[in-house]
């Protein structure tokens, strides 16, 4: 409710604001190095991130995951939103030994405008 009103007093008070889902795609960028939403986009360094949201951990077949990720997709672990927040707030705190040399996201509206961006893509 509060990055709401703030969402809401950016849009009064700026002349030309950043809609959210720009936020998103601005925050999405570093990943793209690495990542790919496009299922048939393949050959990157890291997994394929299709239809991330709902999908198992460690899902991507055709890549070779850490142990610690293996591990977490033998215990069931599914990708939702709060999960995926919290990962990327700092994702060796969650994966102890996780495979992706990538420092957390401080910014709070930052990782939540990534965590819609990657629930839902086509909002590019
Ligand atoms: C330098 C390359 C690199 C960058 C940049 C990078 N990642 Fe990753 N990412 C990886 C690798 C490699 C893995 C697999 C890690 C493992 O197996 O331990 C991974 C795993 C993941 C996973 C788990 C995927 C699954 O199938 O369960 C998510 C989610 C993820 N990254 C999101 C992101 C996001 C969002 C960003 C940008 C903010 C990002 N990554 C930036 C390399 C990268």
């Amino acid at each position: 409710m509060k990055s709401f009103a703030f969402l809401l007093l950016s849009c009064l008070l700026l002349p030309a604001p950043a809609t959210a889902e720009e936020d998103g795609v601005r925050a999405f960028s570093p990943c793209r190095a690495c990542h790919s939403l496009d299922p048939a986009e393949r050959g990157l360094p890291g997994p394929n991130l299709s239809g991330l949201i709902g999908r198992a951990v460690a899902d991507d077949a055709e890549f070779d995951y850490s142990p610690v990720l293996r591990k977490a997709r033998d215990e069931g672990l599914r990708w939702d939103r709060k999960r995926l927040e919290t990962f990327l707030a700092d994702p060796a705190a969650m994966f102890p030994g996780l495979w992706m040399s990538m420092r957390g996201i401080e910014d709070a509206t930052e990782r939540q405008a990534l965590v819609r961006f990657l629930a839902d893509p086509s909002s590019r």
